[in-house]
């Protein structure tokens, strides 16, 4: 079987993968989109600290279920799957809460272990989603949206909120969406005018600000003097984070989706005097997955203009490069087999 193996930084190379083991809880699963994110880049250049090479990347997948395990129920052959690539452990403190999304031992596909980026793959059943009603591309991108789906409904953001998301990329766009399915003003903040104007057409941001342009202001201005009562932050930008602190409204929530590697300092009187609630929000949990395939079913995402770049899994090797390129103006790059 076909697979590509990040074999060390900067290195991907088509190789002969053993065909997947399947245990009886199994689903094997013909893998036919993978979709590719920032994390792929930050694997594949070598600035995952943690990260232990050679490993098959691809954590953003669909396929169809080839075969199923004796003890599976409710897939069959020929169901389309979307895959929940965050293996929990089921049994620590987090996992015992229900918040399997920040299990103390995660094993995410493609990251921790072997992913997507191969013909087929052998995935618990308990981590498919049965997707017939979508299609192929629009059951690959329920990850990375639903990434954002996680960070709205962990933020508790109501109906007639105005929210700002700073950081217009794949998975602040997905903040954007959800938060303006719930009926919140969206306000985008980047610092990247293209991207501004695609989070206007894509999500249908109420108002776009350049953070590069007296930001503060124009929040104040936007918002009657008010500031946003949610601010979500999805740049990965340690300086943003820090700044984010000035834009919540007064009794208001922060919500750090994106994430750096560093410690994040803050004026304790602007968060004090806020009352602000900070919150950090990571991966997603089916809850997740289901909000964004109904937002898909109800057409309020449009799934075919967020995917920009496409390729053939024999293709993408040095396609690979050049979505790494902000000049590729790639929002989310997808692979088919
Ligand atoms: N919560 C999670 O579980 C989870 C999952 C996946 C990714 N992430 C993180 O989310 C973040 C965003 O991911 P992405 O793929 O959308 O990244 P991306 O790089 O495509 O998008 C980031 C955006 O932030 C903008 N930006 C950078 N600095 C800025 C600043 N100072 N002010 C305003 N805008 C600024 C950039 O122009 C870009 O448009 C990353 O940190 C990523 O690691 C989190
Ligand atoms: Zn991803
Ligand atoms: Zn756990």
């Amino acid at each position: 079987m076909k697979a590509i193996s990040c074999l060390e930084p900067g290195r991907l190379a088509m190789i002969d993968a053993p065909e997947p083991a399947a245990s009886e809880d199994d689903v094997v699963v013909d893998v036919k989109r993978i979709g590719i994110c920032g994390t792929d880049l930050h694997a594949y250049r070598g600035n995952q600290p943690f990260f232990a090479y050679p490993r098959i990347l691809g954590h953003e997948l669909s396929g169809i279920v080839r075969s199923a395990g004796a003890r599976v129920e409710g897939l069959r052959p020929g169901d389309q799957v979307a895959v929940m690539p965050y293996l929990h452990c089921g049994e620590c403190i987090a996992c015992r809460r229900g918040k399997t999304n920040c299990c103390t031992r995660m094993q995410v596909l493609g990251v921790h272990v072997d992913g997507g980026m191969r013909e087929r793959i052998a995935v618990s059943a308990s981590h498919l989603i049965r997707t017939n009603g979508l299609t192929l591309d629009q059951s690959a991108v329920l990850e990375p949206l639903g990434i954002g789906a996680h960070a709205v409904r962990r933020s508790g953001l109501q109906a007639g909120d105005t929210v700002l998301v700073v950081g217009a990329g794949p998975i602040g766009l997905g903040v954007m969406a959800m938060a303006k399915r719930r009926g919140a003003a969206v306000i985008a903040m980047d610092i990247n005018e293209e991207r501004l104007s695609f989070c206007r057409s894509w999500a249908r941001a109420d108002a776009c600000v350049n953070a590069l342009r007296e930001p503060e202001q124009a929040l104040l201005e936007l918002t009657n003097g008010e500031m946003p009562t949610v601010v979500f932050d999805a740049t990965g930008s340690a300086r943003s984070m820090e700044g984010a602190f000035r834009y919540p409204a007064h009794g208001g929530t922060l919500v750090f989706v994106g994430l750096v590697k560093s410690s994040i300092a803050f004026d304790d009187p602007e968060f004090h005097k806020r009352e602000l609630t900070l919150m950090g929000s990571r991966n997603a949990t089916k809850e997740d997955f289901d909000a964004v395939t109904e937002a898909i079913a109800a057409g309020d995402i449009d799934v075919s203009s967020f995917i920009t770049h496409r390729a053939s899994f024999d293709d993408m090797i040095p396609q690979f490069e050049t979505w790494l390129k902000p000049e590729s103006k790639t929002i989310k790059a997808m692979v088919e087999l």
